[in-house]
């Protein structure tokens, strides 16, 4: 079976630069050896947005548009928006029941972007919760992989986190310690003493050798204990880890090596910092843009020499130029044998080429509201499905199936 891969954009503006080559890009790449899932996270934006309705209803679909011009092909992408499947709002709920809330306060985005965001009021039980909504939407397709930034590796750490715990307190059969006691009885004494002191060791320390002791008992009992079955060794193991069965799959966070396109001023490409280019900025815009960026600030005259570690332009090749063209800018930029308005040149006309096939396919788009509309829709629907037998397994493990 093919992995599932699981991620999600906050709609709080339009996609840029940053966002192509920091995420997009390689969204685009694992829908060709994965089944993915990528979803519009409008709730989370509403975490930091709750003020601001019109940005996110006017992004939503903008976003996705985004998407699907950067090649995300909706026959390979299941394309959808989180508020129009309430099972993540019941699974947040479920979970914040048991969820400690030490690990939301010590989650380090946390405070970053309370201290970050100043001029926005994020002492809300929402903003707090962003993580465990986070844990929801990962948990609840099942997913492999979680391709995210640096930045939300402690958001798929706390999933990991919460899917343990779930599963150690939902993921046993009613009558799971009474079948566990049977069937440690019928290890024989001194097996069934050895096995639980194991047990108990691992469950206090999480020594990998008291692991690993449990489970020699278990495949000696396979051959040696007349009556023994393989439920029996699936029942131990779950008893030796101190879990029953697992309802929610741990997670694995995909960081890819991505060269770091940043803003133009060289900080990070954010739209709050205005250090931008959209996917869809219009041609003479990315000309201003690129023209107007700084350079090396040592570098005052024509004439004098630079360095281009000290300059943003150098990048925007590192992303964009081939190697004889970066060849060509640290020699032409350190013997100020070319000029920066030069330099940029061929970084413009890499922009320009690779936004060709976007501002066509978001052209198309953009005709036919209907179409992106029926992305959604399906997408949605393609998800449900998945969503709810989760929930299902979810409600029973808990005792909900009434
Ligand atoms: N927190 C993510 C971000 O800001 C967005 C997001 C929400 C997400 N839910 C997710 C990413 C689930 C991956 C998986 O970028
Ligand atoms: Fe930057 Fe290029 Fe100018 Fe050097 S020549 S300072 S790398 S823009």
């Amino acid at each position: 079976m093919r992995s599932r891969v699981l991620s999600g954009m906050r709609p709080t503006g339009a996609l840029h630069l940053g966002h192509y080559h920091g995420a997009l890009k390689n969204w685009v790449r694992l829908q060709d050896e994965h089944e993915c899932f990528y979803f519009v996270a409008d709730w989370h934006a509403l975490t930091t947005h709750y003020e601001s309705r019109e940005v996110i209803e006017k992004t939503v679909f903008d976003m996705v548009i985004d998407w699907v011009a950067a090649g995300l092909d909706p026959a390979k992408s299941t394309i959808f928006i989180q508020s129009r499947l309430p099972e993540h709002a019941e699974l947040f709920t479920l979970l914040a029941m048991g969820t400690p809330l030490g690990w939301l306060e010590r989650v380090p985005t946390y405070k970053d972007q309370i201290d970050k965001l100043k001029d926005k009021d994020l002492a809300t039980y929402g903003f707090l919760g962003y993580p465990l909504l986070q844990a929801a939407d990962i948990l609840i397709y099942k997913a492999t992989y979680v391709p995210v930034g640096e930045d939300q590796a402690s958001h798929v750490e706390l999933t990991r986190e919460v899917a343990r715990r779930f599963n150690h307190l939902y993921g046993r059969h009613p009558e799971f310690e009474a079948l566990a006691l049977a069937a440690v009885a019928k290890l024989g004494n001194d097996d069934a003493r050895y096995f639980d002191k194991q047990r108990k060791a691992f469950g206090e320390t999480g020594s990998a050798d008291a692991l690993a002791k449990g489970e020699a008992i278990l495949r000696k009992a396979a051959v040696s204990v007349s009556g023994w079955t393989p439920n029996d060794t699936e029942l131990l193991n779950g008893h030796l880890r101190g879990s029953g069965k697992t309802v929610l799959v741990e997670p694995q966070a995909l960081h890819t090596e991505v060269a770091k396109l940043p803003g133009l001023d060289g900080g990070k490409m954010s739209k709050s910092y205005g250090n931008t280019i959209a996917m869809r900025e219009e041609p003479a815009q990315v000309e201003v843009k690129i023209r107007r960026m700084p350079t090396d600030p040592q570098r005052v005259r024509r004439t004098d020499p630079g360095d281009p570690a000290r300059c943003p332009v150098w990048q925007f090749h590192q992303v964009y130029s081939d190697a004889d063209t970066k060849e060509q800018v640290v020699r032409g930029c350190t013997t100020a044998g070319i000029g920066c308005l030069e330099c940029k040149q061929p970084v413009i006309d890499a922009i320009l080429r690779e936004q060709q096939p976007w501002r066509e396919r978001a052209a198309d788009l953009v005709a036919d509201p209907q179409r992106v509309r029926t992305i959604v829709d399906e997408g949605t629907e393609r998800a449900r499905s998945v969503a709810r037998q989760t929930m299902g397994d979810v409600r029973e493990a808990m005792g909900l199936a009434y």
